[in-house]
This record gives structure tokens, sequence and C-alpha cells, in this order.
């Protein structure tokens, strides 16, 4: 079911959303029925938009850096005024500072980078949340789907320290909310992509993706609509008992 109690069509709120995975969860959940709010820091998001328009879908782009933390509770506020309730938050974005391709190893990682990254993988996603969760209680459905990663699951000789940590922090605090606010209607869930095939993946050396393949028994890096399609389910009526999981979209590299 993709409407309300109020027989509207449901609202999702996806970030990150001009490429790669997020771009893939709105296409997807578009075309299950939803309006989709993109949000991305990049102005390609208002192409991204009219492409998904163009599928038919109701989309709307959301330009903002949701590095700037300070705004972020302001602004998922006008959100809301604008657009009503966001029914489902698919917190997506992240970011993966690699220099030169290369993982940054322990000594080259600035204080200001480890702020940068859990400012975008942790801290936009816990004031989202905070801001968005309260509606969907009142209307006593509400899903959130957060993107983890392998490396917050396992060891990942590919990660850098302050995205590993960042992608911990998300499993952790999507299971805190998971236990808190199951009650209310309201399921949290992470999905954890191994290595999908994205501008985020390519930023990384040929050399460490042909590596990272050889791992992977399916023999191939993953696709990012295979981890809209573990969204979409998540942000579904059918999944609405599975609470405080993490699927592990990943070819079987990692098998817990
Ligand atoms: P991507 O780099 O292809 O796309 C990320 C999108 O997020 C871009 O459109 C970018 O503009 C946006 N974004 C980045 N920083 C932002 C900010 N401060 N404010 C607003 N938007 C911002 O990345 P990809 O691969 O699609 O990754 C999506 C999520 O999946 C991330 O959380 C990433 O950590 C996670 N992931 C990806 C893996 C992969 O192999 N591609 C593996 C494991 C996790």
């Amino acid at each position: 079911m993709t409407q309300g109690t109020s027989g509207k069509s449901r609202t999702a709120l996806v970030t990150g959303a001009a490429s790669g995975i997020g771009f893939e969860c709105a296409r997807r959940l578009g075309q299950a029925g939803m309006t989709v709010l993109m949000l991305d820091r990049s102005a390609s998001v208002v192409e991204a938009a009219s492409q998904l328009r163009a599928l038919d879908i109701a989309a709307s782009p959301i330009e903002l850096d949701l590095a700037d933390s300070s705004i972020l509770s302001d602004r998922a506020k006008s959100i809301q005024s604008q657009y009503g309730t966001c029914d489902i938050l698919v917190n997506n974005a992240g970011i993966h500072p690699k220099p030169n391709g290369f993982v940054a190893s322990l000594d080259v990682i600035s204080l200001c980078e480890w702020e940068e990254v859990f400012k975008v993988n942790v801290t936009a996603p816990f004031l989202l949340a905070q801001a968005l969760i309260p509606a969907m209680v009142e209307g006593k459905w509400g899903r959130v789907v957060n993107i983890a990663s392998r490396a917050g699951r396992t060891y990942s000789p590919r990660a850098g320290t302050h995205y590993s940590a960042s992608k911990s922090a998300v499993l952790g605090m999507s299971r805190k909310l998971a236990g808190d606010y199951a009650r209310f209607g309201v399921t949290v869930n992470c999905v954890a992509p191994g290595q999908i095939d994205t501008a985020l993946a390519r930023t990384s050396a040929t050399a460490t993706l042909e590596s990272a393949r050889k791992m992977i028994p399916a023999g191939r890096l993953g696709l990012a609509d295979e981890i809209a399609s573990a969204v979409e389910y998540l942000s579904s009526d059918a999944a609405a008992f599975i609470n405080g999981a993490v699927i592990d979209v990943n070819g079987g590299e990692w098998m817990g």
C-alpha cells in the first residue's frame, strides 16, 4: 500500500538522491507510487528530479548541504511545512574521502576530515530523524532506512577509520531508534552495501576495485538498484515487522 490512512500518496525524503544509490532509491520509491523529495548538495539534483518526473514520478529537488548541521533542523521543518509529513526517510548521503583514490591511513586523517565525515554520515541522519520521526509517530506509520556499509559491520581494508567508525555509529543509532519507535508504527532499519558500482566507488583506484571484485563470491560489484530494491522493501507495508534489522547486500563478501 503506497497510501497513508488519509488516502494521500506517501512521501519519501531521500538524501544524496542526485546520483548513485540515492537516485535509484528515489526512482524505485517513486515508481511504487510515493511522492519523492530528492535532497542533495549538488545542483544536479534538479536535473535528476526532472528525469524522474519524465517517468511520471512526483519528484521534487531540494538542494541542501547536509554538512551544514546548524541549519538542518530548521530546514527539515520547512520541508515538512512545504510538502507535508515525510512518511519515509532514507538517509543515504554519505562521504568517504580517499586521498588520490587510496584509503586514508590513520596518520593522514585530519580532525577536520573526521568531523566532516561524521557531520554528513552520522549527524545529518540523526538531525533528520529527530525532526521527522515525531510526525511519523503522530500518523502512526513511518519508515526510516539508513544506508550503512559493510565497513561498519566488520573490518574493511578498503575503508578509512573515519568512514568505518561513522558507519558503525549509524548502525548503533538505528538500533536505538528501532527499539524506541516501533510501538508507534515507525520502523528503523539499515541496508549495509558491499562494493557497489557508483561514483563513490569509482573514487577508489582501479587496482583497489579489482581486488575488491576478487573478494566477492558473486564475482562482480553490486548495482545501485540492488541496494534500492532492499530499501524499497524495507519502506513497504510488507516489512512492518522488520525492525532494527541490517540487510547486508554485498554479493556474499561478508556473511556475518
Ligand atoms: P555517490 O557518491 O555516488 O552519491 C552520493 C550522493 O550524496 C551524491 O549525489 C552527493 O552529491 C550526495 N552528498 C554527498 N555529500 C552530501 C552532503 N553533504 N549533503 C547532501 N548531499 C550529499 O555515493 P553512493 O555510492 O551512491 O553512496 C550512497 C551511500 O551508500 C553512502 O552513504 C555510502 O557511504 C554508502 N555505501 C556505498 C558503497 C559503494 O560501494 N558505493 C558501499 C557501502 C556504503
